[in-house]
């Protein structure tokens, strides 16, 4: 049950953006994360993860939350949290996250992020927060029984997360477009209510094409149809070696009418570099199996490097909690000057409190 939204002013707000971006870079501090809920796969690094990484060249500010409380919002079961952050910042990292100027949190560790929180869930309706598409989406998968309060309050959560650093730009897909929105309108309703405090963050869509897992549907971890970024080259070879194809011979790429064989020239061309048109002719009569040996063949090629320092990473645990330790460190500082300034709007400084 997924509600439709109109993406078109959002995707061209996003493309002007671009233009801004290439102008100047350091006006845009960017803020966005992912959930702790496993090993990243080649479709949050097609979606997502290289668009981070090329943004972060241009020299826009980036700060990464791992959403580890968000993790908890439709779950009966504790999850191995900071197993999944470690190998989170593995997967950052070893993408070409640069950690010397990237700002990477789990937002369970920012006392006073979380305190935004509260005044901001004064800021939006019961029927606002349970009409927003994205958290009824997620109520229609949830894996519970009951809805936990936890689910209604994130996207406020959310709007702390963008708030606490004062981020004016959301790299999102098109799902998470209405939580952008309950942000903007958490920010203009404290700016109208207590004075200017929150820029309006903008969300910046990607215009990456969605890879289709080996099954021919969404790639998805819960679906074992992905690629991991930390999948063995022999891993790689089966999982191609059983994705889906058709029952036509010559390769060509047509996404609308055969969307499997499509996929795998696009996971080949994005690996490579290359056209996908220019990739499938390429193949042509030599039909699903010469296919799947370029396509295995490109995404080895093109991940042997970062599977290697993930790998190093990895063994080296305390460096990935020294980066850690930074993360948080800044983060704290930051939102603890957030937080000084939306006490002093609100005329909640009473003393030395904290
Ligand atoms: N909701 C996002 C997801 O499920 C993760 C997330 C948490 C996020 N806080 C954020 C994304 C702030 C962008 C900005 O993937």
């Amino acid at each position: 049950m997924t509600t439709a939204v109109d993406i078109s002013p959002a995707a061209r707000r996003s493309s002007e953006l671009e233009s801004e971006i290439s102008a100047d870079p350091s006006r845009f501090r960017i803020l966005t994360g992912d959930r702790p809920t496993g090993p990243l796969h080649l479709g949050h690094y097609f979606g997502t993860l290289h668009n981070r990484v090329r943004l972060q060249r241009r020299g826009v500010h980036l700060s990464l939350v791992i959403a580890d409380y968000q993790v908890l919002t439709d779950r009966d079961v504790a999850e191995d949290l900071s197993g999944h952050v470690m190998g989170l910042i593995a997967d950052y990292l070893a993408a070409g996250i640069d950690p010397d100027e990237a700002m990477i949190f789990p937002h369970s560790q920012v006392a006073a992020l979380n305190q935004l929180l509260l005044p901001f869930l004064s800021l939006v309706t019961v029927p606002e927060l349970q009409r927003n598409p994205t958290v009824k989406d997620e109520i229609a998968h949830s894996r519970q029984s009951g809805v936990s309060g936890l689910m209604f309050t994130y996207p406020a959560h959310q709007a702390a997360d963008i708030l606490f650093c004062k981020a004016n730009l959301v790299p999102v897909g098109s799902d998470q477009l209405p939580h952008l929105e309950v942000t903007r309108t958490i920010a203009r309703r404290f700016n109208d209510r207590y004075g200017p405090v929150f820029p309006e963050p903008e969300a910046l869509l990607s215009s990456a094409p969605l890879l289709l897992g080996t099954d021919g549907a969404k790639m998805s971890k819960s679906r074992g149809n992905a690629i991991m970024l930390g999948s063995s080259a022999e891993e790689t070879a089966r999982l191609i070696r059983g994705a889906k194809t058709d029952a036509q011979r010559h390769i060509t790429y047509e996404p609308q009418a055969r969307p499997e064989v499509a996929s795998l020239v696009l996971l080949g061309a994005l690996c490579s570099e290359r056209d996908p048109l220019e990739l499938a002719e390429s193949v042509g009569s030599g039909g699903a199996a010469a296919l799947k040996a370029v396509v295995t063949e490109a995404v080895n090629e093109r991940f042997a490097a970062s599977r290697a320092r993930r790998a190093e990473l990895l063994a080296d645990p305390g460096y990935l909690r020294q980066v850690l330790a930074r993360g948080n460190a800044r983060a704290n500082e930051r939102a603890e000057v957030t937080l000084a300034e939306v006490r002093e709007a609100m005329g909640t400084v009473y003393g030395e409190s904290r």
